[in-house]
């Protein structure tokens, strides 16, 4: 069959984004790049400085720093063999490729810390559902080098909770945890073990088979029938090393010096697998069961398990889509944009002002709308009312001819006639346009 006849066989289909992908549109784009310049104010402010990464990275970087046996590495990573046969994941997450970017870049040669942020698309094949989805956003800050010292810690979380309470998130809850260090965690988890594995016919499946994979995480379960039986366990805090739970008790003493409001949470375990000592999450309004809108903590031993030198090191991510879901149930979605200006024009000599006018406003920064074909003044004026501006320029050849053009305010429908000199200078200056 030529190629040509095939071609011609081939139905139209229609496609779909994948399960768990969305586009973003308009409107709804203004709050996400709003949400973004504020992030990108306020960590500033605090000293960071950007970090764009790769979005796929060897299988093998996510699998060490995340775990194995976590839900992330085993179940949910987008992973194939590239041509070479290494294989290549999607990341899931955004920590574990800032610290291969940091080793391979050099960066302990810099002054300590180095502080670094970074947004964009995450990938995790989960179920989606509200606030869950297979293509996430997340805007993610770390902290690599220098000290342990809990002010960077709180500084941290301080930086998140400022962020939180300027875009105005409503019902913003801290939960804080320390998980203690190498030295204090694995005894404790022995304990937990032994102690859930006296109850373990009374958990359920996932349960059970983390008491052998991952005991911590069994902290984490929702399951109602399994809550009583969690609520008895030991908990960390009568566990840890001194120097962990000295640690512990100066971050949340800086905590209070920064007015950070928290609530101790001693199941609060995370599920990655490269955390010691504090771990916090942060819960908001709105959200229903997926109401973790940030998740983070410290990570000590990650850079060396990646091949770097001894290097500490704390974070956190903000699910994105989770912050815009909430501050949209709150009314928090700024206006759609409309035009600052429709330039309504008709005949030849218009049209020439016409396009020295667009120029000239848009290039002081007014948003202008400017038909490319002429249309009947009626028409345009429809349009310009249904694309929301806030003035419509009419320019037909009598203005041109008479050097007076007529600027329309369409909230009020007054009418001023200018001179081109005064009508553009006003508009330029943001002022109320009258005659
Ligand atoms: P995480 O808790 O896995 O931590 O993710 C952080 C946040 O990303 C979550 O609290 C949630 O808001 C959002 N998120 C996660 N999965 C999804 C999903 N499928 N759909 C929508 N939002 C989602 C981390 O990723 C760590 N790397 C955080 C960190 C940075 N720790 C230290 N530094």
């Amino acid at each position: 069959m030529s190629e040509g006849a095939a071609k011609k066989e081939e139905k139209p289909r229609k496609f779909q984004a994948i399960k768990g992908t969305r586009d973003l549109l308009p409107p709804e784009t203004a709050l996400w790049t709003r949400v973004e310049r504020i992030a990108q104010e306020i960590f500033t402010s605090y000293g960071f400085g950007e970090i764009r990464l790769p979005i796929f990275e060897q299988t093998d970087l996510f699998a060490r720093s995340i775990g194995l046996e976590t839900d992330v590495v085993s179940k949910e990573m987008y992973s194939f063999e590239d041509r070479d046969e290494t294989s290549v994941s999607l990341r899931p997450e955004a920590t574990a490729s800032v610290c291969r970017a940091y080793i391979e870049n050099g960066m302990q040669q810099l002054p300590q810390p180095v502080k670094l942020y970074t947004m964009g698309p995450m990938f995790r094949r989960e179920r989606p559902q509200k606030g869950r989805y297979r293509q996430f956003y997340q805007i993610d800050a770390e902290v690599l080098g220098g000290s342990d010292a809990p002010g960077i810690d709180a500084e941290l979380i301080e930086m998140v909770m400022t962020f939180f309470e300027r875009l105005g998130l409503e019902g913003v809850q801290l939960d804080i945890n320390c998980i203690g260090d190498k030295k204090c965690r694995p005894k404790y988890v022995e304990l937990l073990r032994a102690e859930l594995s006296k109850v373990k016919d009374k958990l359920g499946p996932d349960s059970q088979r983390r008491i052998e994979t991952n005991s911590l995480r069994v902290l984490d379960s929702k399951l109602e029938n399994e809550q009583r039986l969690i609520e008895g366990m030991p908990h960390i805090a009568d566990h840890l090393c001194e120097e962990c739970a000295e640690n512990y008790r100066g971050v949340k003493k800086e905590l209070e010096l920064r007015g950070v409001k928290y609530r101790e949470n001693w199941r609060l375990v995370r599920g990655l697998d490269y955390y010691s000592r504090t771990t916090f999450e942060i819960t908001a309004k709105g959200l229903g069961s997926q109401n973790a809108v940030c998740g983070g903590g410290r990570y000590d031993g990650l850079m060396e398990l990646l091949g770097g030198p001894p290097t500490r090191a704390t974070g956190f991510a903000i699910g994105e889509d989770r912050l815009i879901l909430s501050l949209q149930e709150a009314g928090k979605t700024p206006a759609a944009q409309g035009r600052d200006v429709y330039i309504a024009w008709m005949g030849e000599k218009a049209y020439a002002a016409a396009i020295r006018a667009a120029k000239d406003l848009r290039a002081a920064g007014l948003s202008v709308e400017f038909p490319p074909v002429e249309q009947k003044f009626g028409k345009a004026l429809g349009q310009a009312d249904k694309l929301g501006a806030r003035y419509a320029l009419i320019l037909g050849d009598n203005e041109v001819a008479s050097g007076e053009w007529t600027l329309k305010t369409l909230a009020t429908g007054e009418q001023a006639k200018l001179t081109e000199a005064s009508l553009l200078e006003s508009l330029r200056k943001g002022k109320t346009v009258s005659s």
